[in-house]
């Protein structure tokens, strides 16, 4: 016989509702996901006003989304969820280049150049060598793997958030290793920027104290065939915001130097390699 819904079994009695042919990994989230989800409820005990605000909240972060803004993903970001999600999905041996978070500002289809290519388009911020080498556990040079890049300009924004200000393909470009596994690029040292903090996400942050900032950071998306792909960045060693990152994704092992150079026809240089876990 089912129970009427109570403050005290309210999470059983919706979970009971369940179809007995309901999908079983579907039933296992969806349980474990009332269940939480009731609890918080009874941890807080909002205040209807509070629930509505919750509510609005959600409902204002789903009106901004776009083609061009995700501030669903914003909000996994700045909650640490999205470095969790990616954290229990890619756990890699010791050695193995980690991953961090994705990110909104990606783009399929940049132009893949040749080796030592100049990626900033728009001339401006202080020019960078970045090179290394994909390479497998054993040290093994990784022939043909796809290194995609992409970064911020000086000004701290991506081409992407600036159409028609900046020219298209900024700061983008995708590289192919020959049989030494390396790659080098030209581009520009990376600057800190704000998330896109003028959405909901953004009034959360400022009501909890919490800034906007990222430390600066290059993007890579590396591909090879027969190896678990790596979506990363290498961060800027030094940078202030390395510690407080709004979207937890500083590690480690992905802070990289960045040297001046003598000479050189760029001002900065940054060496860092990738290696890459077999499938
Ligand atoms: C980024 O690094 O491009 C990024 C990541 C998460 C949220 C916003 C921006
Ligand atoms: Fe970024």
């Amino acid at each position: 016989m089912s129970e009427y819904f109570s403050e005290a079994s309210s999470a059983d009695v919706v979970n009971a509702r369940m179809g007995a042919q309901t999908d079983p990994r579907l039933r296992q989230i969806m349980h474990a996901l009332v269940s939480h989800l009731h609890a918080f409820i009874k941890d807080v005990e909002p205040t209807t006003a509070e629930w509505e605000a919750a509510i609005d909240f959600l409902t204002k972060t789903g009106q901004l989304c776009s083609e061009t803004r995700q501030e669903f993903i914003l909000l996994s970001d700045v909650l640490g969820v999205s470095m969790l999600v990616d954290a229990i999905n890619h756990r890699r041996p010791d050695g193995a280049t980690e991953n961090t978070v994705f990110g909104p500002f990606h783009v399929d289809g940049a132009p893949e150049l040749a080796m030592g290519a100049n990626i900033s388009l728009d001339g401006k911020g202080e020019s960078c060598l970045f090179e290394g080498r994909v390479l497998d556990l054993d040290g093994n040079p990784v022939e043909g793997a796809v290194v995609d890049v992409w970064s911020d300009n000086a000004d701290g924004f991506y081409d992407v958030q600036q159409p028609g200000i900046q020219p298209q393909w900024n700061n983008r470009g995708v590289f192919r290793t020959g049989a030494d596994g390396r790659y080098w690029f030209r581009g520009v040292k990376p600057v800190s920027y704000p998330i896109p903090d003028d959405g909901p996400v953004g009034q959360m942050l400022e009501r909890v104290e919490r800034h906007p900032w990222r430390p600066a950071h290059m993007h890579f998306l590396v591909h090879a065939s027969g190896f678990e792909s790596v979506t990363t960045h290498t961060f800027v060693e030094g940078d202030p915001y390395l510690e407080s990152d709004a979207v937890f994704g500083v590690k480690k092992s992905l802070i990289a130097p960045f040297e001046r150079t003598d000479g050189g026809d760029t001002s900065w240089r940054s060496q860092f390699d990738f290696i890459l876990k077999p499938m």
